[in-house]
């Protein structure tokens, strides 16, 4: 293996990665993955903002190979739903993760292709959060600060995006009170009068 694939370093700031590639997600990249269009409509209005932005190292695509990734999410909301990841299944379902938390405080949001389940995660500093298989995974910023972490999978791992794409997640994590709160989509547009 190429030497200077093993040793990379990370700025925890930019999120990014030495010897690795960017990808940006701005504004316009997430049209239809936030629960309320208007509002979205009302926020792209007024330009197309960076959501977040991912560097991945990929120093092998053997089986066994490890991939890593540095996510830096800004904070912001989209009516009261807070700026949130595209979020992905892994194409080998069995396939988990390690997200750690470097700076920020935000929610991991997961849900079970196999049994419907739900879980937030809070995501903090020096937080190790396991993503198990067959779990549909966004990151999301709570928080007035940019959100870092680091994520850690196996190479053949792969992405399946179009599945949340089509049917997005259950639940949405919006701002009540001040506090980020867990409901389900269906009674967030509800609220809305647009069920
Ligand atoms: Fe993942």
């Amino acid at each position: 293996m190429d030497i200077d694939r093993l040793l990379s370093v990370f700025d925890p700031q930019t999120a990014a990665v030495q010897h690795g590639s960017v990808v940006n997600r701005y504004l316009s990249d997430l049209k239809g993955y936030y629960a309320d269009p208007r509002a979205y409509e009302a926020a792209s209005s007024g330009g197309n903002p960076l959501v977040y932005s991912v560097s991945s190292l990929e120093p092998g695509h053997e089986a066994g190979d490890l991939h890593f990734g540095v996510g830096m999410m800004l904070p912001g909301k989209i009516g009261n739903e807070y700026y949130l990841t595209k979020g992905h299944y892994h194409a080998w379902r069995a396939a988990a993760e390690y997200y750690i938390g470097l700076s920020g405080s935000g929610m991991v949001l997961l849900e079970d292709e196999r049994t419907q389940e739900t879980h937030l995660i809070p995501m903090t500093p020096n937080a190790v959060i396991y993503v198990p298989g067959y779990n549909a995974h966004r990151t999301i910023n709570t928080g007035t600060v940019p959100l870092t972490y680091i994520g850690i999978f196996a190479a053949n791992a792969g992405h399946d995006y179009g599945s949340i794409a089509e049917r997005n997640f259950r639940h949405v994590v919006v701002e009540q009170d001040g506090q980020p709160v867990l409901i389900e989509r269906q009674t967030y547009l509800a609220s809305l009068g647009r069920a």
